[in-house]
């Protein structure tokens, strides 16, 4: 528990902490990954050049922060992080790591401003936030081993490949040591990691599970424009060939179907499909309506299954191609919505949030609203 007077000194100093927020991250991993190199064979170097790991990260501690003396309301948002943090073998010694560099970045950025009571203060802070985040991975790390699964990597080969769409390969992958795999939820991911030719060190990717039995895995990857460095492990499996052999994680994640009798609409753009194709697959009785927002008709991946799916549910298929039609809008969605529907959305960060706004306006309440979104989580979930 931490005194009132650790409390009030947080409290007073988040706004002057996010103002400077993004720079007080910046210079925490710069300084974090030239101290200690070895991090880079586990954070997203794709990440780490556009400053979203930054944002994500400032955004959590600032909000975990503001909740302090009322840790349990960020469990859920924790919860969530935590899925990506096992599924990325992070451990509890990574933590003071973590906390020695953040520290030492706040007073770096706030010079004399930051006295030593506001580190200080910071300094406990960390600590409570880091061991809610280390006692929840693990649980799921041991829930996780209990279920069939393992903790860290298992050696996996590519056994199979299969074309989707012109962009889109799946990927049978086959654990080396011939063990039989734990069972998982629609919706849910591994990390993928491996060495890429000619790269300083291992890339670590998270891929949904799009199909799988207790002999496979099954992940659906779609091939990047060259020149972006976002596509660095999705070309390499592109490329690679049967029998390559990578590192895989056990399955992870909390954006899964919700039980229940609700009718479903899935909205999904671009490869954002992929979970959600998975989740239609289970609907057990439950009417299910798809829209698929892709660019053209030969890049929307698992089309005919997912019409064929959706029509022995009885429900609506839509697709949206934006080379001929432009956006999906407002009017095309309202078009699918039934009462009491649950709403799942997947795809690129500026097309999920017009999609929620719309959904908003269209009276959708909050709770049927399901989405994966990237790093800020955490703020949205705890207002
Ligand atoms: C991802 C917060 C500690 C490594 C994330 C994300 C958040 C976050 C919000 C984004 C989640 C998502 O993508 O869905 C935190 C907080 C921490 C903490 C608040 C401390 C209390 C750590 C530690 C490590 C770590 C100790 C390991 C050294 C990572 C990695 C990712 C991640 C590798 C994935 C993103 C990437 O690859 O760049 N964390 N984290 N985190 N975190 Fe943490």
């Amino acid at each position: 528990m931490l005194a009132q007077q650790t409390i009030d000194t947080i409290k007073s100093t988040v706004p002057v902490l996010e103002v400077h927020g993004l720079a007080i991250t910046k210079t925490f991993y710069s300084n974090l990954f030239k101290d200690n190199p070895q991090l880079l064979n586990i954070f997203n170097h794709t990440n780490q050049k556009k400053d979203r790991q930054q944002t994500a990260l400032a955004n959590t501690v600032y909000a975990a922060a503001v909740h302090i003396d009322n840790l349990e309301a960020i469990v859920p948002a924790v919860v969530q992080i935590a899925h990506k943090h096992v599924s990325l073998g992070i451990l509890p010694e990574h933590y003071p790591i973590v906390g020695q560099y953040l520290l030492a970045a706040i007073k770096e950025v706030l010079g004399d401003a930051a006295t030593d009571e506001i580190i200080d203060a910071w300094g406990k802070a960390y600590g409570v936030i880091a061991d809610v985040f280390i006692s929840v991975e693990e649980d799921l790390y041991k829930a996780t081993e209990n279920a069939g699964g393992w903790r860290l990597f298992k050696e996996f080969t590519i056994e199979k490949v299969e074309e989707e769409s012109d962009a889109v390969k799946s990927f049978y992958l086959k654990p080396a040591d011939g063990e039989k795999l734990p069972a998982f939820k629609a919706g849910q991911f591994i990390t993928l990691r491996t060495q890429v030719p000619g790269e300083e060190f291992l890339m670590n990717r998270q891929y949904t599970l799009t199909d799988g039995t207790e002999d496979y895995f099954r992940i659906s990857v779609k091939r990047e424009d060259d020149v972006t460095p976002n596509g660095i492990v999705s070309n390499f499996l592109h490329n690679a060939q049967i029998g390559t052999k990578v590192d895989v994680s056990a399955p992870a994640g909390v954006f899964t179907l919700v039980q229940n009798d609700s009718p479903v609409l899935f909205i999904s753009g671009g490869v954002g499909v992929t979970p959600l194709q998975g989740m239609l697959k289970t609907m057990e009785g439950r009417q299910a309506s798809f829209i698929q927002c892709a660019r053209n008709e030969n890049v929307a991946a698992f089309k005919e299954t997912i019409e064929q799916n959706v029509a022995a549910t009885d429900g609506k298929y839509k697709a949206v191609y934006s080379d001929l039609d432009g956006y999906v809008t407002k009017a095309q969605i309202e078009e699918f919505l039934v009462p009491g529907m649950e709403v799942y959305v997947c795809g690129p960060t500026a097309f999920m949030e017009t999609v929620i706004q719309y959904l908003v306006e269209l009276g959708v309440s909050a709770d049927k609203i399901h989405y994966e979104f990237f790093g800020a989580a955490m703020a949205l979930q705890i207002k």
